[in-house]
């Protein structure tokens, strides 16, 4: 017999990042971070898993490339043996309840994994969030185990820590937590998607290439030798969260919009702080940011009607409000009409539409 269950986890972006850890096994952060959980129309990580006495060995497909050696992916396997351990805790209790006769020792078994995106992978899309998000969810579901997504987010969080994040819909705080043992390092949500439904986001491809310097590397080399991380662990993310939170909770875009940009602009200022620095953003970013930026002075009302952010990588996202979707795609489009890829001219004077 094999057993089988399937499903589909969404990309998050954060807009108070999370940069650097204090437990690099377990994925404890030396900050706690907030983020939007992305509609799954576009962006999605879809993972079948099954299980089965025949198999073997446990495998895993990534868009349909089989990873060999799996003994030498830790944070598989922190997943697999954390589930693993509650599907077994689980099955000992049914093993009373119901009788072992009527137990399936699912926990047993080697499982096969196949996962995939429909985006690009390691260009600063969130792919490692969704897909251990849904590694996670899917051994969850195979599983039939009874807990909370708050402590299903615990063991996402060891396959990677933004992960913890998309087990949830609309907007999500992973709370860093004090304990040694990661026991409250923890994703909550804070509100549903429909609590705020004007909000979306706008993702621009600047490019899909597989990004210079991973998160993983990169933010240990900042918490190294960035003076300035300590600067923003303490003194700047903990006043954030609180305002962004109630940012949130008001649906208060203005707050919202300059806490945002605010935040993407330090991290990036601590990836330059740490030594040798790390450059995510390029040429275009840039442009992105002083389109948005002269959008913003320029608007009418006077008020902030887009906010950029980025994560490890060049790639935009801009979060504005649905009535000004349709202005912002013009702009973005008349600036940068080019494709990069293709190496045509992509770069227009990003004041001119404002001149
Ligand atoms: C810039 O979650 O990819 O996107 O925990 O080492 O897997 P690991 O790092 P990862 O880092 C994400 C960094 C970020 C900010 C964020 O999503 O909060």
């Amino acid at each position: 017999p094999t057993y089988e269950k399937t499903s589909t986890s969404p990309v998050n972006i954060a807009v108070i990042k999370y940069w650097g850890k204090r437990d690099t096994a377990l994925i404890l952060p030396t900050n706690s971070s907030l983020s939007v959980t992305l509609s799954q129309e576009h962006l999605r990580s879809k993972t079948t898993i099954r299980a089965s006495p025949d198999f073997e060995k446990t495998r895993l497909w990534l868009n349909g490339v089989e990873e060999t050696d799996l003994t030498k992916n830790k944070r598989l396997q922190n997943c697999l043996r954390e589930t693993r351990r509650l599907r077994e805790e689980h099955e000992k209790k049914l093993c009373k309840e119901i009788g072992t006769e009527n137990v399936v020792p699912l926990s047993k078994y080697n499982v096969h994994i196949c996962s995939e995106n429909n985006f690009p992978t390691a260009a600063g899309l969130a792919s490692s969030a969704s897909g251990f998000a849904c590694l996670v969810y899917t051994l969850a579901q195979l599983y039939e185990l009874p807990v909370s997504t708050t402590e299903l987010s615990k063991i996402a969080r060891q396959g990677s820590g933004s992960a913890c994040r998309s087990l949830f819909g609309g907007f999500v705080a992973w709370e860093m937590g004090s304990q040694v043992d990661g026991s409250d390092s923890q994703a909550i949500q804070i509100a549903p998607k429909d609590y705020w439904p004007e909000l979306e986001a706008l993702i621009c491809v600047v490019s899909d290439a597989k990004k210079g310097t991973s998160s993983t590397e990169g933010m240990q080399n900042t918490f190294t030798t960035s003076p300035l991380l300590q600067h923003r662990i303490k003194h700047v993310v903990p006043e954030r969260m609180k305002s962004m939170t109630e940012a949130i909770l008001k649906r208060d875009f203005q707050q919202f919009a300059e806490i945002t940009m605010r935040d993407s602009n330090q991290f990036h200022a601590v990836c330059l702080d740490t030594f040798p620095p790390i450059f995510y953003l390029n040429d275009v970013s840039r442009a992105i940011i002083r389109v948005i930026t002269e959008y913003n002075t320029c608007s009418e009302s006077g008020k902030l009607k887009a906010a950029y952010t980025f994560d490890a990588g060049p790639n935009a996202v801009i979060y504005t409000l649905r009535e000004n979707v349709p202005e912002i795609i013009n702009i973005i489009a008349k600036f940068f009409p080019g494709d990069v890829e293709n190496g045509k001219e992509y770069f227009t004077d990003p004041y001119q539409l404002f001149s």
